[in-house]
């Protein structure tokens, strides 16, 4: 019988430092660099449990690679929210979608209150000289690479911390600059795109008012544009104010109001187009580009937000319950008729797309997108396949094995390579009969296996994760 859900969905077996763990096959000796993963290390704190996928305790993963061997750690981010948490034994800050019992009266809301959750739990990125777990609420956690201890809130100056924000910041690397967008509730909210110089120095580039504003976990960004893709997964602020459900359970979906994209110079700030589309939801943007007069841009998209609902845990556990299906597609939109299109890059289920980004961000040129998937012959009630879709001639590659859930698959490309697909796949993938996790190393023009690194406990699902070329 599967224990996916008692592997993946309740608690880590503790914090741990190895090294040399037992490879099978062989690591290239050009992958050299470290593998750091973020997710949460438990959905339980003393008799009370989170509830939904996108709670918990945020812990820290990495993997250090060099002459083909595998070091790795994890430890728990020590956030305010964790060592309250542990000093109690109760769930003390509000997450995703779970609140700590408080009694009606004593209910306090952590968006507008000093109690924002700081458990960034979400993804990784290094910004500046800092490295950073990042969370949707702007309380970010920066982390020392070498020892992943905790070093404490990050901070932004004020104009960045709004009530919440995306964790997929966008790189331009021809400028060195990050772009992130923020949300603030209030009688009057606003969305504000930022940008974020290397010494942490914060520009507003542009503000857009909202009387309800939608819910966004990422945000597109070509050479010229930044895009705004407003579900119509709305709030009413005050609802938040008045707190009597969990943060996500505020938004309703209200599809008669469509999508909105917005589309804002990233130079000037000014919004150059309002446009109306059809009600869909995602999670993540992919890639965007300009062809012209066109603005395109790629996005793992869902009829509805019922994905969000499939995350719940009881749902997780529930083995009648199968997540909702989604695909990955373009929108096309030309800039000068306003006319949108939309096109189906693959009907595949896939979740937490990557592709090559240091190269491509920014290029409509990309050929390879990689992401996790559902086998439709093997539903295992998870994501349990990794696929590689060519975006071009519109074929893909799976990997799949039975029993196995693989995490997001990240790429790290070979160095001086000429082909974009040239590299590697690296992926933690939970083995539900060995009942421990493993490192996959995937050749990316194959799709095939190189090496796989063995991981004496399992590692819970998490989310996103970074690879850097630096040796900690
Ligand atoms: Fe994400």
């Amino acid at each position: 019988m599967s224990k996916i859900f008692e592997l993946g969905f309740k608690r880590a077996k503790g914090e741990f430092s190895f090294n040399q763990l037992p490879v099978t096959g062989k690591i290239p000796e050009w992958l050299e660099g470290t593998l750091f993963r973020n997710g949460p290390g438990t959905f339980t704190v003393g008799n009370e449990t989170y509830r939904h996928l996108f709670d918990g305790l945020a812990m820290l993963h990495k993997f250090t690679i060099k002459n083909g061997q595998v070091s790795y750690a994890n430890k728990f981010l020590q956030c305010d929210a964790y060592d309250e948490a542990m000093k109690t034994g109760r769930i003390q800050y509000s997450e995703y979608a779970t609140d700590p019992s408080r009694s009606i009266t004593g209910k306090v809301f952590a968006v507008f209150d000093q109690r924002i959750t700081d458990s960034a739990k979400v993804n990784i990125e290094k910004i500046g000289a800092k490295y950073l777990a990042l969370g949707e609420t702007s309380e970010q956690v920066e982390f020392d690479p070498n020892t992943l201890d905790t070093l404490g809130r990050y901070h932004y100056e004020e104009k960045y911390k709004q009530h919440i924000t995306t964790v997929h910041p966008q790189f331009d690397f021809s400028q060195n600059m990050v772009y992130q967008l923020v949300t603030r509730f209030s009688r009057v909210s606003h969305y504000r795109f930022v940008r974020i110089a290397p010494n942490g120095k914060i520009h507003v580039v542009g503000e857009i008012p909202v009387s309800k504003p939608a819910y966004m976990h990422s945000f597109g960004m070509s050479s010229k544009y930044l895009i705004l893709t407003e579900f119509p997964f709305v709030v009413q602020p005050l609802s938040l104010l008045f707190q009597i459900r969990p943060f996500i359970e505020n938004f309703k979906w209200k599809p008669k109001k469509g999508t909105t994209i917005t589309i804002m110079d990233r130079g000037s700030g000014k919004v150059v187009s309002k446009l109306k589309t059809d009600a869909f939801f995602a999670f993540h943007h992919v890639n965007a580009f300009e062809i012209g007069d066109e603005l395109v841009f790629d996005i793992n998209g869902y009829p509805d937000t019922g994905i969000i609902n499939a995350f719940y845990l009881d749902k997780l556990k529930d083995k009648r319950s199968e997540i909702p299906f989604g695909d990955l597609r373009r929108y096309r939109i030309d800039l000068k008729t306003k006319k949108i299109r939309m096109e189906l890059l693959s009907d595949e289920n896939l979740e937490l797309s990557n592709f090559d980004y240091r190269r491509f961000n920014l290029d409509g040129d990309y050929q390879y997108i990689y992401a996790v998937g559902l086998n439709e012959q093997k539903r295992a009630g998870f994501y349990n396949q990794l696929v590689k879709i060519d975006i071009k001639k519109h074929s893909s590659k799976n990997w799949f094995k039975e029993n196995v859930f693989p995490g997001e698959p990240i790429f790290v490309g070979k160095p001086r390579r000429n082909k974009e697909d040239d590299g590697v796949i690296l992926s933690v993938i939970l083995d539900d009969h060995a009942e421990k996790s493993f490192l996959l190393i995937l050749d990316a023009g194959t799709f095939t296996e190189l090496a796989t690194v063995e991981i004496p406990h399992p590692i819970l699902f998490g989310y996103h994760g970074a690879y850097f070329r630096e040796l900690f």
